[in-house]
């Protein structure tokens, strides 16, 4: 059985953890070590060089903000996917949180912004980095530790759907970055996307904006739109569009 550790002050210390993360442990292949770093939870990689992964909640908003405030949002492309216009900031939903990269982006852009994340060390890491969070934008964020079909069913009001699968072809060059490795290979492919996609499509709100390597295929369908960023492509449908044209799959 693998071990599931918390380290404190260079000490293993008692934290409470939620069934689904003890159960994931007891099934993992991997000792699962965290550490107790600046005021939140890390987790250790077993290679001697790698930087632990965790989120830097309030480091991660201020870098951005910082550069929003020279830099039109208007110009970058993922602020154009999700329909950011002046005075318009849509209410998204992140069916996919992982380290909330792109949660603390629309943040930083002025959203209101509902996360799902499944998997329970990845949860567990965005629980501690919340509680660890200062930055006042944090108040625009809702999380939840559960699959995105369940949120789907209980819908926040929300404007945008946003979605970033693990892809298939999964790439390991040069420069990806070096924690990533630990992550991708903890949390695997996300092998039921495209059913998720299906789903979102049938929901009757303004956008369903799905985040691509830049060359990849399109997840189920041809897009309304898309927008093209240097390695990243948005797969921008309008569900409400769709519906009028019996186009949903
Ligand atoms: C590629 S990562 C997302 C990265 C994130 N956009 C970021 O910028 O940090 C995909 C994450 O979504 C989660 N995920 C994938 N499918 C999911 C689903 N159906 N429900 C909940 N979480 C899901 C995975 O566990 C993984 O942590």
């Amino acid at each position: 059985m693998a071990k599931l550790k918390f380290i404190k002050n260079q000490t293993e210390t008692l934290e409470q953890a939620s069934d689904r993360l003890i159960e994931f442990a007891q099934k993992s292949p991997w000792d699962l070590q965290f550490e107790f770093i600046d005021g939140q939870y890390f987790l250790a990689s077993n290679l001697k060089g790698e930087r632990p992964i965790g989120i830097e909640i309030d480091r991660e908003l201020l870098r951005h903000e910082t550069y929003f405030k020279s830099h039109s949002l208007a110009k970058e492309v993922l602020a154009k996917s999700i329909g950011i216009r002046s005075g318009k900031r849509p209410r998204i939903l992140d069916l996919t949180a992982g380290l909330l990269g792109d949660s603390l982006l629309f943040l930083a852009m002025g959203c209101e912004v509902w996360a799902v994340e499944r998997h329970p060390v990845v949860g567990f890491l965005i629980e501690s980095a919340l509680k660890n969070a200062k930055h006042p934008s944090i108040q625009r964020f809702h999380f939840v530790e559960q699959q995105a079909s369940d949120i789907l069913k209980q819908m926040p009001q929300i404007d945008v759907i946003f979605f970033d699968p693990m892809f298939e072809d999964i790439n390991h060059k040069a420069g990806a970055k070096k924690e990533m490795r630990i992550f991708r290979e903890l949390v695997g492919k996300d092998y039921d996307s495209a059913e998720i996609l299906k789903n979102c499509l049938k929901i009757q709100i303004e956008r369903v904006v799905v985040k691509r390597p830049r060359l990849s295929q399109v997840l189920i369908e041809k897009p309304n739109i898309d927008f093209k960023g240097k390695s990243t492509r948005y797969d921008v449908y309008f569900p409400k569009i769709m519906a009028q044209s019996s186009q949903i799959p």
